[in-house]
């Protein structure tokens, strides 16, 4: 039995505040559909991401560069609809924020209006921080995202840790202060060294939740095929998986594929 919370309020920004100055961690994890939603939603989590992950995980692309505006709505609408508690936060899908602020704000209000989702997630720092302002002064809750920035993996050309030279690190120590002063409720750091991740996390006031930057920050997000151990072939350091689904699945539909076949299934009982 994991740690369900006792609290059943619905999970706000300030609520997430709150956790990080009382020093609680807080759990976040992606879901794209309405019946996985809504099982992580009752297991208790902080923090569901729509994460546009789900351009690899639901769309079988090598990228999360192909996900569209719409397919992400879609995506929202159907977690939305699922929740009770955990705050749900849709990512921008690249293309969408980038080119300037004013498009930003129209794909952000499209977002928000059709998902009814709580917040947003941009990845980028400085370059993207007129975009930010915009969203947030439209009313519309922003997480940042820095680090290993998948929607740039064209322009880093490998998924490796990033940071690990100073002058990067301290860009991302400058970003994640612009983007406190920006207004943005949360950060994620992803695929950071430890070290420099709890740096970042001591020195913000909002919740730092890191994805393979160690356990120095306020919270914690994963894919949540990774965790449940559907995919395969994916096994970064920081990957720890808390179930083998992929066997479970393999294993029931083989079991039903031999009923079927054997004439088993369905017997008289589960007739009409
Ligand atoms: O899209 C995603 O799943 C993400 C997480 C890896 C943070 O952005």
């Amino acid at each position: 039995m994991g740690y369900l919370s006792e609290d059943k309020r619905k999970v706000t920004t300030q609520r997430l505040r709150e956790m990080k100055q009382r020093g609680e961690r807080i759990s976040m994890l992606t879901s794209y559909d309405f019946t996985m939603a809504q099982i992580v939603d009752a297991a208790g989590i902080d923090v569901i991401l729509v994460g546009d992950s789900a351009s690899n995980v639901m769309a079988g692309n090598m990228t999360t560069l192909p996900i569209t505006l719409d397919q992400m709505i879609y995506h929202g609408k159907s977690v939305v609809r699922a929740v009770n508690r955990a705050l749900v936060v849709v990512d921008m899908p690249f293309g969408t924020y980038q080119i300037s602020d004013a498009e930003a704000v129209t794909n952000a209000i499209k977002i928000m209006k059709v998902t009814h989702a709580d917040a947003l997630k941009l990845e980028g720092g400085a370059e993207i921080l007129p975009s930010v302002k915009k969203i947030i002064d439209a009313g519309i809750p922003v997480m940042g995202h820095l680090g290993l920035t998948p929607q740039a993996i064209n322009k880093f050309g490998t998924y490796a840790v990033r940071a690990k030279e100073e002058a990067e690190a301290e860009k991302l120590i400058a970003d994640a202060h612009l983007l406190e002063e920006a207004g943005c409720f949360s950060i994620v750091l992803e695929k950071i060294p430890a070290a420099l991740a709890e740096r970042v996390a001591n020195e913000v006031s909002i919740p730092i939740i890191g994805i393979g930057a160690g356990g120095g920050v306020d919270g914690q997000v994963l894919v949540v095929a990774d965790m449940l151990g559907m995919t395969r072939g994916f096994t970064p350091r920081f990957l720890r998986r808390y179930a083998d689904l992929n066997s479970v699945i393999t294993d029931a539909v083989g079991r039903y594929v031999e009923d079927v076949k054997t004439g088993d299934f369905p017997n008289e009982k589960e007739q009409y």
